[in-house]
Parts: C-alpha cells; structure tokens; sequence
C-alpha cells in the first residue's frame, strides 16, 4: 500500500471533518464533531490546519492528525485512522511521518493524550518513542451530594472575576507541564458563559454554571497560599454558590488533584489517560 499526506487545510471543511469522524468510529467515548465544534476546538487548542494532516492511502482519504502548535512544543491534537484501514501499519507510517515534520518545523518537544486502555494507541506512541509523563483522572459530583459553603463569612468571599485574569495566574503560577488542555493559553480561549472565580487567593473556571451539568475547567491556588485547604474551600463555596448541578472534572486533570477533588465530593471516573511527551532530535543547521 502507498501512503502519503496532504496539508488538512487543503481541503474543504465538511470533508475534514467527516474524515476525522470516520477515524474515531468505535472510539471508548463518542466522538462526532460537526463543523462547529470542530471549529471551537481549533480556536481552543490551537491547532493548525497548515500543520494538520490528512492521511492517503493508496490517494484514498483514510486518516486525519490534528496538530496544535505553540512555540517549541507541538501537540498531536487528534489522530484517527479509519476502521477497514486499522492494523495495518497505516498509524505507524503516519506517525513517523508527523514526527519527522515537527523536526523539520524546528519543534523541541511533541506531546499528546491517549486513553489509558487504548491499547493500540498507547503501543503506537509508545512505538514511536512517547514516555509517560503522568497519568490524568476526570471526576463526576453528583447533583444529590450534600453542599455547604467551607465557613459562615468565608462565603462572601466569593467574587466573579474576568476568565483572562485566571488564565493568566495559570500561565505564571500553574505547573509548567500541564497538560495542554489545562494550560493558561488554551484557558485563555474561554469566554462567557464560563465564569471564573476568586476566593482569596485561591481561582476557578466553570463552564456555564446555569445549565444542568456544570464542567470545572480550571482549579489554582497561589504558591504563598498552597497546602491550607484553600482549594477544597473555594470549590466548596463554587459548588453552594451553584446548588442542585451534577458536577464533571474531564481526564485531563493530573492525577494529584485526586485528594482535592475528593474532599468535595467528587468521585473518580473509570476511564483515565496518559500524557505523553517526545523530546525531538533538532536537525543540525
Ligand atoms: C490508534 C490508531 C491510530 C492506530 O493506527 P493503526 O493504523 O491501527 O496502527 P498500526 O497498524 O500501525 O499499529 C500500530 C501498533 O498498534 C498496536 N495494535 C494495532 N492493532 C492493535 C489491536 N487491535 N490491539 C492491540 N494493539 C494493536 C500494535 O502494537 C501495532 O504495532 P506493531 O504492529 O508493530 O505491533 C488506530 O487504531 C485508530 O485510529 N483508532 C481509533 C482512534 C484512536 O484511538 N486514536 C487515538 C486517539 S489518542
């Protein structure tokens, strides 16, 4: 069989992200974009469509790769292969090929998220030379846990805040690995109806807290203030400020927050990923 690439945006939209639909069918959680969500997800994480690729086999569409680019690192967004075209070394090829061009762009690092239990992904990366940074958990609270503000007056404390503001506190004061999904830049792509909240010196963003299920997209606690339960309470006073929601922390959270989370009710979810890291050899000058 030939395989060769294609720029992704060489082509029409529709078409992409049909491909991308048809590489993800069968996948452990649902995936169907339509070009909305598809377009959302370029503008939040960054991807570039110049960079993206789109897999031929035999000149037959039969694979997409989504890849987001910031600075040095790049990310392997997405990467599905259609299913007749499974197991048959079409993801080896293409990943060599991805490989080879994020040395060719200048990239020093190439990171990427796969489900814990995807067995043929994680042999595919762990292939191509990926390791294991850490693994990352989601979490579901539900509507029915008890809830109450962490202390009379502490409450009051709560203040809305400007999404940029905490998205920046991300940037300078969040692990520096965090995962992409995580990260002040992606965070910084998020408008209302989000909300982002302070209370002290401890920070949150939620999506739209009017709707039923109510997604934490971002927890941070100042170093000078790290180590007083500070997070726990404010999430505390997040969650009474918003009663009656189910609650949902998505895979992408770094599996040290476990013990925060918990303390507040939440629950941990089955199915977690691993994030993966690829130094990249710099071409000689
Ligand atoms: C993951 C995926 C991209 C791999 O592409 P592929 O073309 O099937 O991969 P290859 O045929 O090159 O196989 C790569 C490795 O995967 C492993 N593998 C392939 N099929 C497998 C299976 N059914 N079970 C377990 N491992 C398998 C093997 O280790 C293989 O390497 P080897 O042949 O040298 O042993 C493809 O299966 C896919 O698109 N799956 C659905 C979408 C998805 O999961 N994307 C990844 C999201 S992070």
């Amino acid at each position: 069989m030939n395989f060769d690439v294609k720029p992704a945006s060489d082509y029409h939209l529709p078409d992409l992200v049909t491909w991308l639909n048809q590489g993800f069918e069968g996948y452990f959680v649902p995936i169907h974009f339509n070009a909305g969500q598809f377009l959302s997800m370029v503008r939040k994480d960054g991807i570039d469509l110049n960079s993206s690729r789109t897999l031929l086999a035999d000149g037959t569409p039969s694979g997409v790769a989504l890849i987001a680019r910031r600075g040095w690192t790049s990310r392997l967004a997405a990467m599905g292969i259609s299913a007749p075209m499974r197991g048959k070394g079409a993801g080896t090829w293409f990943m060599k090929e991805l490989i080879r061009e994020a040395c060719e762009r200048g990239e020093r690092e190439t990171v990427l998220e796969v489900i814990e239990q995807n067995a043929p992904a994680v042999a595919l990366y762990k292939k191509s030379g990926f390791e294991i940074v850490r693994r990352l958990v989601g979490f579901e609270r539900s509507a029915k846990s008890p809830t109450s503000a962490a202390k009379s007056g502490d409450f009051a404390l709560l203040e809305e805040i400007d999404i940029r503001t905490v998205s920046n506190l991300v940037s300078y004061f969040g692990l520096p690995d965090l995962p992409w999904q995580l990260s002040g830049e992606s965070i910084a792509q998020t408008n209302p109806p989000a909300r982002a909240y302070k209370n002290g010196l401890a920070y949150a963003i939620i999506s739209n807290p009017t709707a039923e299920h109510v997604v934490v997209w971002t927890v941070l606690v100042e170093p000078e203030a790290r180590g007083k339960n500070l997070g726990v309470q404010m999430l505390k006073n997040v969650i009474a400020n918003h009663p009656g929601k189910t609650w949902h922390v998505p895979a992408i959270f770094p599996e040290e927050f476990t013990k925060l989370f918990e303390q507040v009710g939440f629950v941990k979810e089955e199915l977690s990923q691993w994030q993966m890291r690829l130094i990249l050899q710099i071409e000689s000058q």
